[in-house]
């Protein structure tokens, strides 16, 4: 992929959000929008990868600055001017040059290839990916002429009333040949409503020299841009849908995916098996065979050995759950480390927070917490060891193996028929 580059338009302040996050930093399914765009660039192999930033840009440029060379847009002067900012960058450059939005968090790694080949295969300058839809409001028209051919983009301000009846939109994902490109885009000038510089402005150009064709899209939504909060929450359940498919086809059960949610950066074992209402945050990973849900929120830093189960209103965080362990029911684990074939019974909480910093938890192997535990951090629980119901672990207690503590504070209980 040498011969491709790729620029990502991330500059806007998305106003339309009404925010002080810059819009391509907003989440869909834990990954800052423009996080998407790169990883699908990344899937296709570009090496090649340039972030146009403004807006805020030490932010856009502190989270994606390792992904790319950052390029600034001093002024959001338009998509154009944005695009020309790049220029310079690409001197030495010839091939050809993949632009997108950072507002098109939707967009699959198949359709950039798809893109890439049609310009190959086409003798057009560029082309333009299109989607048919049902309420084109807000996109860019694809104007047609007479015979079928690309004519212009007209954005929906400066549309006619017949131009707004096209229901063929601009995705705003383009393939160029790089000369042509900037040989159009230096001739841009600001226009329409906005006054500014339109990037679709350069497909009337392109189309009356070599021509510019379309790739459209079979699944519109792919397409979105994301202007709103609306559009965002929208993004988020096609992405959740999109996810929990891929686990599904994967061999992992799930039971109601209307009610799942599992982040970007989460790594499931086939046949494990999750229950409605659950939340999964990475970055997770969860082996085969668990059991997660109903109602268990899995927050980052998680990693569950084969055969565990977390129960419903089991919240974990930052902590490791050896195989075969079990938290059925009403359990808090955050920075605990869970040996294998521990039951954790219900009610049990870690205290890992004292004030100042979080403290961790141990539990080794075979331990049995009785219910309603409570382990004040930094604390461990030895192998095989076990705790009353209600036992309340005191800070840096060291339970020894096979040991069973009681009561509050938890102390040893001595076992049977030794207490002479
Ligand atoms: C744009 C397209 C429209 C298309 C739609 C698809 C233009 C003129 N219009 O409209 O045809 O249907 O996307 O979602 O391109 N940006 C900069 N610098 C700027 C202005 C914008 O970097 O000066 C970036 C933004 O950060 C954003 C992208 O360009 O990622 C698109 O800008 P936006 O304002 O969202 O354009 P739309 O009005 O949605
Ligand atoms: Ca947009």
């Amino acid at each position: 992929m040498r011969d491709i580059a790729c620029v990502i338009l991330a500059a806007g302040e998305g106003t339309r959000m009404k925010s002080r996050l810059p819009k391509v930093l907003h989440e869909v399914c834990g990954v800052p929008m423009v996080g998407h765009v790169l990883k699908a660039v990344e899937a296709v192999g570009i090496r090649r990868v340039l972030i146009v930033v403004g807006f805020q840009k030490e932010r856009v440029q502190a989270y994606a600055g390792s992904r790319g060379s950052v390029i600034l847009q001093e002024k959001q002067k338009g998509s154009g001017h944005a695009l020309l900012q790049a220029r310079s960058r690409l001197r030495s450059f010839s091939g050809n040059l993949l632009v997108l939005y950072g507002d098109t968090p939707l967009i699959r790694r198949e359709t950039l290839e798809e893109l890439l080949a049609v310009l190959r295969r086409s003798k057009a300058d560029g082309v333009v990916l299109s989607a048919a839809v049902e309420d084109p409001a807000g996109y860019g028209r694809v104007i047609r002429n007479e015979d079928g051919s690309v004519a212009r983009i007209v954005e929906e301000d400066d549309a006619s009333h017949e131009e707004k009846r096209v229901r063929e939109v601009n995705v705003g994902a383009y393939c160029f040949k790089k000369a042509p490109l900037f040989a159009a885009l230096a001739t841009l000038r600001p226009n329409g409503a906005k006054k500014e510089y339109y990037l679709t402005d350069v497909v009337e150009k392109l189309a009356n020299r070599g021509g510019v064709v379309t790739a459209c899209l079979p699944d519109s939504a792919e397409g979105a841009g994301i202007n709103s909060r609306l559009d965002l929450s929208r993004a988020e359940k096609v992405m959740k849908e999109r996810i929990v498919g891929e686990w599904m086809n994967r061999g992992v059960t799930i039971k109601d995916p209307s009610t799942t949610t599992i982040a970007r950066d989460v790594e499931i074992g086939p046949d494990t098996v999750i229950f409605p209402c659950t939340v999964i945050e990475g970055p997770t990973r969860i082996g085969r065979n668990c059991r997660i849900g109903p109602f268990a929120r899995i927050r980052g830093g998680v990693e569950l050995g084969n055969g565990v189960y977390v129960g419903n209103f089991v919240e974990v965080v930052r902590s490791r759950i050896g195989d075969r362990s079990l938290a059925k029911h009403l359990t808090y684990l955050g920075d605990a480390e869970v040996g294998k074939e521990v039951n954790v019974g219900a009610g049990t909480i870690t205290a890992n927070f004292d004030g100042r910093s979080k403290q961790k938890t141990v539990i080794q192997s075979r331990a049995q917490v009785g219910s309603g535990t409570i382990f004040v951090a930094p604390v461990r629980l030895g192998a095989k060891a076990k705790t009353g119901a209600g036992a309340v672990l005191v800070r840096r207690q060291n339970v020894a193996a096979g040991q069973t503590v009681v009561g509050v504070p938890a102390r040893v209980m001595k076992k049977k028929g030794r207490s002479k």
